[in-house]
C-alpha cells in the first residue's frame, strides 16, 4: 500500500482506550468475580486490545487464540468467515469471554458464537473494544462494548487495512483517496 493514498484521521486517542478499558475491566472483574475465565483473542484484529485487556483483569485468566478472516484487503466484508487457527484446549465446562477488536456486520461473531457454543462452555459472553451499531446485518449480543461508532473504517490499535497500520497507538479513521 502507498503512504500517498491514504490520510488517517485521529479519533479515539490512547488515554481514551487506557479509560474504557479500565471500565469494562471493573464491569468483568464484578461480573466473573469469584470464577476463572478464559479468555479468547480472535486472532488478528483483537491482539493488541485483548493484552491491554486481560493485564486490566484482576480474576484468573486462561488466554486461548482463535484465527479467523473474513475480510480480503478490502474495507468491506466478504461476509465469508475462515477458521485459520483453531483454540489450543478444551472449553467445556469454563467461562469464556469472547475478545473482538470491532463488531461491523457482526457475521463474524455469530460465526464464533455457533462455532464455541458446540464445545458446551459454562457460559459465553463477549466483549468488543468497538462496535458500528448501524452496520450489523445479524442479532448479536455483545456484553462489553467499548465505543460505539458510526459507519466509518477505523484502523491501528490492532485494526488493519490490507495488512497494515495495525501498529498505530491510537485508533483513527481511514481517509482513501480517489
Ligand atoms: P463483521 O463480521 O462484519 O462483524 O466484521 C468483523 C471483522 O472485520 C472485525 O473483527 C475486523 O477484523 C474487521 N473489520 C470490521 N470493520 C473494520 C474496520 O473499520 N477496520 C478494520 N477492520 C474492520
Ligand atoms: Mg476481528
Amino acid at each position: 500500500m502507498n503512504p500517498m493514498d491514504y490520510t488517517i484521521e485521529k479519533f479515539i486517542s490512547e488515554k481514551e482506550i487506557k479509560d474504557k478499558i479500565a471500565k469494562l475491566a471493573d464491569q468483568i472483574n464484578a461480573d466473573f468475580d469469584g470464577k476463572e475465565i478464559v479468555a479468547i483473542c480472535t486472532l488478528k484484529g483483537s491482539f493488541v486490545f485483548f493484552s491491554d485487556l486481560i493485564r486490566s483483569l484482576a480474576l484468573p485468566v486462561r488466554c486461548e487464540f482463535l484465527g479467523l478472516s473474513s475480510y480480503g484487503n478490502q474495507t468491506t466484508t466478504s461476509g465469508e468467515v475462515k477458521v485459520t487457527l483453531d483454540l489450543n484446549s478444551q472449553i467445556e465446562g469454563k467461562h469464556v469471554l469472547i475478545v473482538e477488536d470491532i463488531v461491523d456486520s457482526g457475521i463474524t461473531l455469530q460465526f464464533i458464537l455457533k462455532y464455541l457454543e458446540a464445545r458446551n462452555p459454562a457460559s459465553i459472553s463477549t466483549a468488543a473494544l468497538l462496535s458500528k451499531p448501524d452496520a450489523l446485518k445479524v442479532d448479536v449480543d455483545v456484553e462489553y462494548v467499548g465505543f460505539e461508532i458510526q459507519n466509518q473504517f477505523v484502523v491501528g490499535y490492532g485494526l488493519d487495512y490490507a495488512e497494515s497500520l495495525r501498529g498505530l497507538p491510537y485508533i483513527g479513521i481511514l481517509h482513501l483517496e480517489e
